[in-house]
């Protein structure tokens, strides 16, 4: 017996790397600790990137009511065989939300004039998938009396045709169907009008119907899917710096973003012009997703809805404009109309207002963001009388309040942060609001960030973070392996600290291949296809695991990769419902690791769940042409006892689900 033991204990030895101690997890699952928040892992939408426009939000047609800078951008004239005419905005002030609408004047007809719609980057349709043409329109003087709608497909034959006929003297709403004869990433429309004359025109839409729960002006059935999978226990939206907007008359008002389509008011996109190496001019918020849409989508998905809202504040970035401390009335107003939006009875004007919109039941909205990327005092002062008001009317709602952007990379960040923080510990909003953009190495060497936290302050809301491989803002950055499994490392830090870390979200959300301005992003999307960087096979990873407590773990016999990081990076969690420990190892070294689980104080079942992300360069990333060259791999493994040795490949992260009993 003893022989045998030295005989395995040499082996063990010969088997080690030189250098390397034996590994050792020991896991005490007789004694969870704190609850693990059920909002623990959300996402963060911003219309970035085209993320809504677009992204997200299904239209096709760009510009559709002629709201742009340029009435014409995204739109062109065409004169087929001899036709002659023009066309010209005009403004309606009598609708002072979308004043415009297009006039069209028709000299000669020839073979064909009209207008050509070049979409986002194109149009992503689908064979046999209709798509639903509508638009507002009125005759004039001539005989203008119908229209021909062609979609054109990327070899520039027809690929659909429908007509609309019945024009009147009156604005009326026209439909007709496009059905794809081919599928398409590079689709665009012409309407060409019959007759000769003039006609007025506006809000020309083109809309897919097989979006997601076939809604109308809905949603990008693909992308929604990819949020749903990572079943995310909050959705903050609508960002991120577009929040405050370059100036105030470009912040966001979620008012706008209400009832009618033709009622919400076209702004322009800060991410229009604020990279000069990716200027976007197309770049536009038909606020077609607006805030009831993404109420709807956070219901959708299970997760609780987490509003921004503007403080009186632009992007301190950009012309960081404010508002007076005495003109702040109006500002703190939307914040509380927005709550009845959210919550209020029906019989409440606001509450009346999400009734009309079809859905009559609260959306039970329990948190609000005051201001984005705010700091100085300045943003505190603002800040007291908003949450003193939101207090005093709904004293159950949570708020989250800022700490600036990353302390890195903003003027004199971290002294900001210090400064900032002191004013929460005073004035404690329930949740602090933390940024990080840092090179992944960063990431590796603070999966100790939070262990130190005061527990009797604020709790944490690591509300945007990504490992940036080249720089924040670099057009060069990519979702690489490395910085999936550096932010894992972290993400086992966060959850260590459970306790004072209640929610985070990665940053930005998503990608459009050939219109982003911002990168990494979680998602990445052309007109037709989608998929999960290597980053978002973590965070879904990390969000369906969660755990619902802490369980205190040791590890020993790490070897160290410098000073301030280590090869393995491990969390443990306890699932109460399954009666699962969960154990999350992230090895960020080449070499395998082989490592001893000690479960103490229980008995475990006999099989458990394996799986494991990996590949093998730390360069390595999904693409459109490879979208699954790294996704997880699951598999069942035998548990011989409470004590067994498992495997954590080079460059992984493992996730084990162990029954115990
Ligand atoms: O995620 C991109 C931007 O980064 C967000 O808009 C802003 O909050 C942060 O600076």
């Amino acid at each position: 017996m003893i022989k045998q033991c030295v005989v395995g204990l040499l082996l063990i030895i010969l088997l080690a790397p030189a250098g390397y101690a034996q590994v050792r997890i020991t896991v005490d699952a007789s004694r969870p600790g704190e609850a693990i928040s059920p909002t623990m892992y959300g996402v963060f939408f911003e219309d970035i990137n085209f993320g809504a426009d677009g992204g997200l939000y299904a239209e096709l047609v760009k510009n559709r009511s002629f709201e742009f800078d340029l009435p014409l951008r995204g739109w062109r004239i065409l004169k087929r065989g001899g036709a002659e005419g023009r066309a010209y905005a005009v403004r309606n002030e009598a609708r002072p939300r979308n004043p415009r609408y297009l006039r069209i004047e028709i000299d000669e007809q020839g073979l064909g004039f009209g207008l050509h719609n070049e979409g986002f980057r194109g149009m992503g349709v689908k064979q046999g998938v209709p798509c639903n043409l509508s638009l507002e329109t009125r005759r004039g003087k001539g005989n203008v009396t119908g229209l021909r709608a062609e979609l054109v497909g990327s070899d520039q034959t027809t690929m659909a045709e429908c007509r609309i006929t019945g024009l009147t003297e009156n604005w009326q709403t026209l439909k007709c169907r496009l059905v794809p004869s081919r599928t398409d990433s590079k689709a665009t429309l012409n309407i060409l009008f019959q007759g000769e004359g003039t006609v007025d025109i506006d809000m020309v839409s083109l809309f897919p119907t097989d979006t997601w729960k076939k809604r109308e002006n809905g949603l990008r059935a693909d992308l929604v899917q990819l949020l749903s999978d990572m079943k995310p226990g909050f959705l903050r939206f609508p960002g991120g710096c577009i929040v405050e907007g370059f100036d105030l008359s470009q912040r966001y008002q979620w008012k706008n973003t209400v009832g009618d389509l033709k009622d919400r008011v076209v702004t322009i996109n800060r991410w229009n012009f604020e990279f000069k190496h990716r200027p976007t001019p197309d770049y536009y918020q038909s606020f077609g997703l607006g805030f009831y849409e993404y109420f709807l989508l956070a219901e959708d998905l299970g997760a609780e809805p987490m509003p921004i809202i503007n403080c009186g504040m632009a992007c301190q970035f950009n012309t960081a404009e404010l508002t007076p401390l005495e003109e702040l009335a109006p500002y703190i107003q939307d914040a509380l109309d927005l709550i009845e939006f959210a919550n209020g009875p029906v019989s409440s004007r606001w509450g009346k207002l999400r009734a009309d919109l079809g859905h009559p039941l609260p959306f039970n909205m329990k948190m609000l963001g005051i201001g984005n990327e705010q700091w100085g005092p300045q943003y505190i002062e603002r800040y007291i009388p908003f949450a003193k008001a939101v207090k005093d009317r709904y004293p159950g709602i949570k708020l989250i309040a800022a700490t600036g952007s990353d302390g890195t990379i903003f003027p004199n960040g971290e002294a900001e942060i210090e400064y900032l923080w002191e004013q929460w510990r005073k004035l404690k909003p329930e949740f602090v609001d933390e940024h990080f953009y840092r090179d992944p190495e960063w990431f590796l060497e603070n999966t100790d960030w939070y262990d130190n936290y005061d527990r009797s302050g604020p709790k944490l809301f690591v509300g945007e973070y990504a490992a940036q491989s080249v720089g924040v803002g670099s057009p060069d950055n990519r979702n690489t392996l490395k910085c999936a499994l550096y932010e894992a490392a972290f993400m086992t830090g966060m959850e260590r600290n459970a306790d004072v870390v209640r929610m985070s979200c990665y940053a930005p959300l998503f990608g459009h291949e050939e219109a982003w301005q911002w990168r990494p992003d979680l998602i990445w999307f052309d007109n037709l296809k989608s998929y999960g960087s290597v980053n978002y096979h973590v965070q879904k990873l990390f969000s369906l695991n969660p755990g619902t407590h802490m369980v205190p773990s040791q590890v020993s016999g790490v070897p160290g990769i410098n000073v301030k990081s280590r090869m393995l990076n491990v969390s443990t969690t306890w699932d109460k419902n399954a009666r699962e420990v969960i154990v999350k190892a992230v090895n960020v070294g080449e070499r395998l690791l082989t490592a001893t689980m000690d479960l103490k104080g229980t008995q475990v079942g006999k099989t458990m769940k394996v799986i494991v992300l990996s590949s093998g360069k730390l360069t390595d990333e999904n693409t459109l042409e490879e979208p699954d060259k790294i996704v997880p791999q699951e598999t069942i493994a035998k548990i011989p006892g409470t004590s067994f040795d498992v495997e954590f490949k080079p460059y992984s992260f493992t996730l084990l689900r162990i029954p115990v009993k």
